[in-house]
């Protein structure tokens, strides 16, 4: 798999394809991408025999039943395996697409474009594809890797600002994890990345890329390594169920899982008060923490306990141990995270 990233590299789509001896290509969009940046992409892939499916925008569509109806769509248009499924949106898109491509006629080649900055750091690396199912996200998907992945920072001139804020989620939470010195250069130009200067972005995009690809590349399918990229996301997970996927963004909900699992990290003293400080103001800037109320907190903790990390009874969490440094824990007090949801620290 390629990952080509850089400023215009999307006109570099054109000639990869012709490579490869991709003459058809089926694009999977949302209405909102096809809107703004489909005349781009086309006039990229002038010559080529372009089909079209387009998903309305958002969380919703990330279902069994937008799933079926492009295998319907597949269908009718005689899509076979030489073409290539090309995905060109956000996370959303690029995890149904991917997951299209790995079953229909048991696996068609595909490219992803990712538009948002999340996807752009996160969703776009690593080959989890999948769909929602039953109120509960991704349960039913594969790891499906892509042949090639164009990400061009010129999309995301066009991103608004509450979508910038879900990518630095995901950028803030690799430097909690794995690279402390990423996580002090993004929080120090916080300014710079809403302003979308693509300057500061390329490279804290191009550093993110090369941290999730290290990860992945160690723990291919998830077994170890890979669990620490989960920071953020027990609490954050149950937070955007319990909203019915609604009031908040995925990358909005891991800032706040970030937020009370740091909290728990420094009531264990896994980690010390400067350093929470520091998570702390750097997060709340980005998201307000929220306290709980008893009966929130009770249907908050149901959704953990039914989270697919879990050993057993034992709800699953990545805890801060040092600076861009976490660890997996599976033995943390019902007290602990009731206190942290609680939020009178706040
Ligand atoms: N597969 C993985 O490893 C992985 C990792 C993290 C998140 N995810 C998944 O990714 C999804 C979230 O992805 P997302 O945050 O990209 O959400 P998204 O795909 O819903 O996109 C967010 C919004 O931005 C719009 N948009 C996309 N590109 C745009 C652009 N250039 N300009 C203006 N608007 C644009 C979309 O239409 C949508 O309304 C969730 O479903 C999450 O579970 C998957």
């Amino acid at each position: 798999m390629s990952i080509k990233i850089g400023k215009n590299i999307l006109k570099e789509l054109g000639g990869y394809l012709r490579d490869k001896n991709f003459n058809r290509i089926y694009i999977i969009t949302d209405d909102k991408v096809n809107e703004l940046h489909f005349n781009y992409l086309k006039n990229i892939l002038k010559g080529f025999d372009l089909r079209t499916y387009i998903l309305p925008q958002g969380e919703r569509s990330k279902s069994i039943d937008i799933v079926l109806s492009i295998y319907d769509d597949l269908i009718e248009n005689n899509i076979d395996r030489n073409t290539a499924i090309l995905s060109f949106g956000g996370g959303v898109v690029g995890d149904i697409a991917g997951f299209v491509a790995s079953t229909y006629k048991r696996g068609l080649k595909y490219i992803q474009i990712p538009t948002t900055l999340l996807s752009q750091v996160d969703s776009s690396i690593g080959g989890k594809v999948g769909v929602d199912y039953g109120g509960y996200k991704n349960i039913i998907g594969s790891f499906y890797f892509p042949e090639a992945t164009f990400i061009d920072p010129y999309f995301l001139k066009t991103l608004p600002t509450r979508q910038i804020t879900c990518g630095l989620g995901e950028i803030l939470k690799y430097g909690l994890i794995y690279d402390y010195e990423l996580f002090e250069y993004t929080k120090d130009r916080l300014c710079n990345i809403y302003e979308k200067d693509l300057d500061v972005l390329l490279p804290i995009i191009k550093k993110s890329v090369d941290i999730k690809e290290e990860i992945v590349s160690k723990d291919k399918y998830d077994l170890g390594l890979r669990k620490m990229l989960n920071f953020g996301h027990t609490i954050g997970h149950s937070i955007e169920t319990y909203y019915d996927f609604t009031k908040f963004n995925h990358g909005e909900c891991v800032i706040l899982g970030m937020t009370y699992e740091s909290f728990i990290g420094k009531s264990l003293r896994l980690i010390d008060e400067d350093y929470f400080d520091e998570i702390y103001r750097t997060l709340k800037e980005l998201m307000t923490p929220i306290k709980f109320n008893e009966e929130e907190i009770h249907d908050l903790m149901d959704f953990m306990r039914n989270d697919k990390k879990n050993i057993g009874e034992n709800i699953a969490f990545v805890l801060p141990v040092g600076r861009g440094k976490v660890d997996v824990y599976y033995d943390i007090d019902d007290k602990m995270i009731i206190n942290s949801l609680k939020g009178e620290w706040i």
